[in-house]
């Protein structure tokens, strides 16, 4: 089984990098191609950089497209007479929905959302299906993307706030972060390398914790937060101020998505 890359930037790079150094395919098998030729040079070792795109699509069973959403149009345009017809198509943007991408391509095509943490083959990738994929197809795609972590499958309806969840996500954390150690450092002498190390740490070893343990937030929060404890007068200001914030933040995250999808979306019409 051949795989294709189309677009060699952040993600087609990662993409690229994991699946060469795996045991589930050859490097040999990976066809690889981006607008800028010059990107191509730094391919890991057999990988085959491709001149063309219609190179790569002729060359592959399953193809992801890499590119940002104003490409994609161009893209599948381009490769859609290349593609064998059990071809699968794999693309990386989630915002533009099944029906107007048929509008450039009726076959198989799956939308794909990894997250950064396939760095440390980690991510909680989501997979969403047009109804031309079959379970075999799905199996197949499922033994790639476990390269780089779990794979969930979602319904198109819900990849928005699944894509808040794992995507998106490591950002919140990461910020939510960032703000509880910079307050922390206002009231300690420990260098901040080390208030962070600290934390991340924890951090780490309470998600460890609860799934090992198949502990829920409540559970940690009881085992820690004693009645008239330290910890509970901690707790109670989270869970009386923080709810704000974070209704808030789903309120204009969801609400951004909803206007790139409707900005790909009318790309789409646009050149129809
Ligand atoms: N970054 C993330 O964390 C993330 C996570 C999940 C999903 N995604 C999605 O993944 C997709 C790619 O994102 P990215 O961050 O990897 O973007 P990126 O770093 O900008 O890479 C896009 C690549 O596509 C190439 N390209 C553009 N038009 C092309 C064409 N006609 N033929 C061949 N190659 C072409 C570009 O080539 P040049 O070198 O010429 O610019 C560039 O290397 C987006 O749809 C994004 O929404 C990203």
């Amino acid at each position: 089984m051949n795989i294709g890359i189309i677009g060699y930037g952040s993600m087609g790079k990662m993409i690229t990098e994991k699946l060469a150094f795996s045991d589930i395919i050859k490097p040999q098998e990976i066809y690889v191609s981006n607008r800028t030729q010059e990107k191509l040079e730094d391919v890991p070792e057999g990988v085959i950089a491709c001149r063309s795109n219609r190179e790569v699509a002729h060359k592959s069973e399953i193809v992801f497209l890499c590119v940002r959403p104003n490409d994609l149009r161009r893209v599948l345009l381009e490769i859609a007479s290349n593609l064998k017809e059990e071809s699968i198509v794999v693309s990386l943007n989630g915002s533009v929905p099944f029906h107007i991408l048929g509008h450039s391509y009726f076959g198989k095509i799956c939308k794909v959302i990894p997250s950064v943490t396939a760095e440390v083959d980690r991510s909680q990738t989501l997979l969403c299906c047009n109804e031309l994929v079959e379970e075999e197809d799905k199996a197949k795609l499922r033994e790639i993307l476990q390269v780089f972590g779990n794979v969930i499958e979602l319904p198109e309806e819900e990849l928005g706030m699944g894509s808040e969840l794992v995507s998106c996500m490591p950002g919140f954390i990461a910020s939510i972060f960032d703000v509880l150690c910079s307050s922390a450092q206002k009231h300690t002498s420990i260098p901040k390398e080390q208030v962070v190390k600290m934390v991340l740490e924890t951090m780490c070893a309470t998600g460890e914790l609860m799934l090992s343990k198949d502990m829920s937030f409540e559970d940690v929060v009881e085992r820690v937060a004693t009645k008239g404890g330290i910890t509970e007068e901690g707790t109670k200001v989270v869970y009386e101020g923080f709810p704000e914030i974070a209704d808030l933040l789903f309120e204009k995250t969801l609400e951004k998505r909803h206007l790139t999808a409707e900005n790909a979306k009318a790309s789409f019409e646009k050149e129809n």
